[in-house]
C-alpha cells in the first residue's frame, strides 16, 4: 500500500511539468471562447479553478514559468468586433487573498511601504467586490462621452451604445466638470438573473452560467436593444483620471465615493471605513455571512488604503496596486486529481462509490473524498481513475465531483469497473432492473450491521453518547452484537474486557445504552431506517398515530392520508413491519426493555383559551348557560373581578362588580357585545340562545 502511494506520488512529480503545459493551453483556448467567441465553456470559479491549479504548479516550479504562460498577462484581448479603445489611465487589476493571515501579510507590506511600523491602524475603504463586469464610463462636460470595458485593462471595448441603455448610468451628470471618467462594476441583479434563466431554459435556450456571464454576455451585445431588454444595473467604486472645476479634488477614497454620489451616479453600497487590520477582519467576516442575502452576486471584499496620498506613494507593481488588495472568499470549485474509488456499502445495502482525492483545500476545509451518488453519475460524468477532476462544495453541502477535465488527459487514466462482489462480505452483489444501486443480499453483512447500528445510536435517533463507528466495530468483530436489540443486553464486563474500554467508560457506555430505552416515538421509528423515512416523516407518524401498535397497524391508505406522505413512502412503511426479520427485531427490542415514549395527545386549543370572564347582572338567558358556554369555548368563569378579568359581561342592574371593573379598567360587555364577542371568536352563540 505505502509502496503504491509513494509510486503514485512520484510518476506524478514526474507529469507535473506536461500537465503545465496541457494546463496552459486549456486556459488559452477557455480564453479564446470567453474573450473572443463570448461563448464560454466554463463557469468563472470553474476557470479560476483551472488557473489555479497552474498558478500553484508554476509556483512550486517557478524555474517552468515562461512570458507566454496565462498567468503572466493580467485581463484579456477584447472582441474585435467592438472599437478599441485606450484607457487614458490603465484599469488595474487587484492582488488576492484567501485568509486573515495573508490579509495581514498585505496590511504589513502597505506599513513597510509607507515607512510605518507594523502596529500602524490604517484607514481602509472597505467594499463589497461585485461579481459583474467591469467598466469605465468618461464624461465631458457633464455629458457622457464614452463608455468601455476594462478589457486588458490598457485597451478595452467601446460598449457606450449599449451603457447608454442601462437606466442607472446616468448620462448626464449633476455637476459639469471638464472631465471626469468613472470606474465601476456593470451587474445583473440576482432576482432578474434567476428569473430570466428561467424564462430561457423554458424557451429551450441556454441558461446563463452565473449573473457575471449574464451581465458581460448583456452588455457586450452588437445590438443595443438586446442589451436594453436586459436588467442590468451599475454601481461606481472609482475614478480614473479627472479635471474638476469649483471643486477640490478628493484626498481619501471616502471622498472619491462622496464625489461619485455627487455626481449622480450609485456607489457601491456596503462600503465603509475600517480603522486597523481587525477592523477589516470583522468588516470580512460580517460580508461574508449577508452574501446570501445580498440582492447581486459578490465574490469578496475589496480593501483599499482610504488616503490617497498613501496610495501614491505605494504605487503599483505588474498591474496591481499595492494599496488595494481582493480579500476573496474562499473557493468553491477546485482541480485536483482523482485517485481511486471507494465502493461503501451502507445500510440499506446499497453499493455507493466515493470519489477519493488528492487533497485539496475546498472552501475552508481540506477535503479527499466526494461523493459521486451512484454508478450512473459515474457513467454520466465519463470520469476515470487519474483524471483531474473538478470538485464544488457550495454551501454546506458534502463537496462532489463536477466533471473530469478530458482535455488534460495523459492517456495512462483508468476506466472505473464497478465491483461484483460485495467489497466486505464478498457476497455477489445484486442489481435490479431499474435500480441505480447494486445491493449486498448478504442480510448480516458486517457493513450493512454497522451502518445500522451507527444510524441507531446516532443524534436524531436513539442518540446513544459514545457509541461511535469504532465501538460498534469492536462490538461487531468480538460478536457482542449482531442487532440493535442486542445492544440492551450488554453487560459492562462484556465491555471491560475488549480494549480500549476502561471500567468508567464501559459503564458509561451502558449507562447510555440505557438512557435511549424510552426515547420519543419519533426517534425509535427513524432509528428503525425505515427506507423513506426520515426524520420528518417519523415526526408525522409520531403525531398522527401516536403508538408504535396504531403504525403497525396502519394501512396503506391510512397512511397516504397524512399531508406529507405520499404512495411510495406509505407502501414501503407497510413493507417494513409486513417483514418477517422486522417483526422479530420489534419482538427482541420489546423483550429486551425498548419502549419508546408514545406521543402525548395534543392539547386541543379552544377560542377562548385563557381569557378570563366575570358574569353580572341579570341577563335573559340563565347565567349558567352563559358560563358553560363560555367554559366550552375554553375561557375561565370567575366570580370575583380582579387584575386578572379580561371581561364584565353585565346585565341589568349589575352593583358593585361594575364599579371595581371600571376601577380596574376591565372590559365591561353588555349581552349584545358578549354575542358580538363570540362571533369574532367563531364560538355558535346558539351555545347561549338556549332559552
Ligand atoms: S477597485 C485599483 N472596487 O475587481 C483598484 N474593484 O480584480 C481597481 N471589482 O476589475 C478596482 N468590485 O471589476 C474595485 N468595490 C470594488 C470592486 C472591484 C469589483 C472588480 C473590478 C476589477 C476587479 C479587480
Amino acid at each position: 500500500m505505502v509502496d503504491y502511494a509513494i509510486s503514485i506520488a512520484y510518476i506524478f512529480s514526474m507529469e507535473d511539468r506536461e500537465e503545465i503545459e496541457r494546463l496552459r493551453e486549456e486556459i488559452r483556448r477557455h480564453d479564446y471562447l470567453y474573450y473572443v467567441l463570448d461563448a464560454p465553456e466554463l463557469s468563472d470559479a470553474q476557470y479560476d479553478a483551472l488557473f489555479d491549479r497552474l498558478v500553484r504548479l508554476e509556483e512550486a516550479h517557478p524555474e517552468w514559468i515562461t512570458p507566454d504562460s496565462p498567468t503572466q498577462r493580467v485581463g484579456a484581448r477584447p472582441s474585435s468586433e467592438f472599437r478599441q479603445v485606450r484607457h487614458s489611465t490603465p484599469m488595474l487589476s487587484l492582488g488576492k487573498v484567501t485568509s486573515e493571515g495573508e490579509f495581514l501579510a498585505f496590511h504589513n507590506r502597505v506599513c513597510d511601504g509607507l515607512n510605518l511600523p507594523r502596529e500602524s491602524q490604517i484607514e481602509y475603504a472597505c467594499e463589497p467586490k461585485l461579481d459583474g463586469l467591469a467598466i469605465e464610463v468618461v464624461y465631458e462636460n457633464g455629458s457622457m462621452v464614452l463608455a468601455a470595458t476594462r478589457g486588458d485593462g490598457v485597451v478595452g471595448e467601446d460598449v457606450t451604445q449599449n451603457a447608454r441603455t442601462i437606466k442607472s448610468i446616468p448620462l448626464k451628470l449633476r455637476e459639469a466638470h471638464p472631465r471626469v471618467e468613472v470606474r465601476g462594476e456593470v451587474i445583473f441583479p440576482l432576482a432578474d438573473f434567476r428569473r430570466m434563466n428561467e424564462e430561457r431554459a423554458a424557451s429551450g435556450e441556454e441558461p446563463f452560467a452565473n449573473p457575471r456571464n449574464a451581465a458581460a454576455g448583456s452588455l457586450r451585445q452588437l445590438d443595443p436593444k438586446i442589451t436594453a431588454a436586459r436588467p442590468l444595473d451599475a454601481y461606481f467604486y472609482a475614478l480614473g483620471s479627472i479635471e474638476l472645476s469649483g471643486r477640490a479634488e478628493p484626498t481619501t477614497h471616502a471622498e472619491e465615493l462622496r464625489l461619485l454620489s455627487d455626481l449622480g451616479l450609485k456607489i457601491v453600497r456596503y462600503a465603509e471605513p475600517c480603522h486597523g487590520p481587525k477592523a477589516v477582519a470583522r468588516y470580512f467576516k460580517r460580508i461574508s455571512e449577508q452574501r446570501g442575502a445580498l440582492l447581486f452576486e459578490i465574490d469578496g471584499v475589496v480593501v483599499k488604503v482610504d488616503d490617497i496620498e498613501s496610495q501614491r506613494r505605494l504605487g503599483e507593481i505588474s498591474r496591481s496596486p499595492r494599496w488595494a488588495i481582493a480579500w476573496k472568499f474562499p473557493a468553491q470549485e477546485r482541480v485536483t486529481r482523482l485517485t481511486g474509488i471507494e465502493w461503501r456499502v451502507g445500510r440499506t445495502a446499497a453499493v455507493t462509490p466515493v470519489a477519493l482525492l488528492e487533497p485539496v483545500e475546498l472552501a475552508g476545509a481540506t477535503i479527499s473524498r466526494a461523493s459521486l451518488h451512484n454508478e450512473d453519475q459515474i457513467a454520466r460524468l465519463g470520469i476515470r481513475i487519474g483524471d483531474l477532476v473538478m470538485v464544488r462544495r457550495a454551501g454546506d453541502v458534502i463537496p462532489e465531483v463536477v466533471r473530469p477535465m478530458v482535455e488534460l488527459r495523459t492517456g495512462g487514466e483508468r476506466e472505473i469497473v464497478p465491483p461484483k462482489r460485495c467489497p466486505v462480505c464478498g457476497a455477489e452483489l445484486v442489481k435490479d432492473p431499474g435500480d441505480v444501486f447494486r445491493h449486498c443480499p448478504n442480510v448480516s453483512c458486517p457493513a450493512v450491521v454497522a451502518e445500522s447500528l451507527a444510524h441507531w445510536a446516532s443524534r436524531g435517533a436513539m442518540d446513544i453518547d459514545g457509541l461511535g463507528p469504532k465501538q460498534i466495530e469492536q462490538l461487531l468483530s468480538e460478536k457482542l452484537v449482531s442487532n440493535a436489540a442486542d445492544l440492551y443486553r450488554l453487560e459492562p464486563q462484556q465491555l471491560i474486557s475488549l480494549d480500549r474500554f476502561a471500567e468508567k467508560s464501559a459503564k458509561n457506555l451502558i449507562a447510555a445504552i440505557d438512557a435511549s430505552r424510552n426515547r420519543p416515538l419519533s426517534r425509535f421509528l427513524y432509528a428503525l431506517g425505515i427506507r423513506h423515512v426520515g426524520e420528518t416523516v417519523s415526526r408525522l407518524l409520531a403525531n398522527r398515530f401516536r403508538s408504535l401498535d396504531s403504525i403497525r397497524a396502519a394501512t396503506e391508505n391510512e397512511l397516504v392520508a397524512i399531508d406529507g406522505i405520499g404512495p411510495e413512502i406509505a407502501r414501503s412503511i407497510v413493507d417494513f413491519f409486513a417483514n418477517d426479520e422486522n417483526r422479530r427485531l420489534l419482538e427482541e427490542l420489546s423483550r429486551a426493555g425498548v419502549a419508546p415514549k408514545e406521543a402525548p395527545v395534543p392539547k386541543k386549543s379552544l377560542p377562548l383559551d385563557g381569557l378570563t370572564f366575570v358574569i353580572t347582572g341579570t341577563l335573559s338567558v340563565p347565567r349558567d348557560a352563559i358560563k358553560k358556554a363560555l367554559q366550552e369555548a375554553g375561557a375561565k368563569v370567575s366570580g370575583s373581578v380582579s387584575k386578572k378579568t379580561n371581561f364584565l359581561v353585565a346585565g341589568d342592574s349589575p352593583g358593585s362588580k361594575l364599579d371595581k371593573a371600571r376601577a380596574l379598567n376591565v372590559e365591561v360587555i353588555d349581552e349584545s357585545g358578549l354575542r358580538k364577542l363570540l362571533e369574532k371568536y367563531d364560538v355558535g352563540c346558539v351555545a347561549i340562545s338556549g332559552s
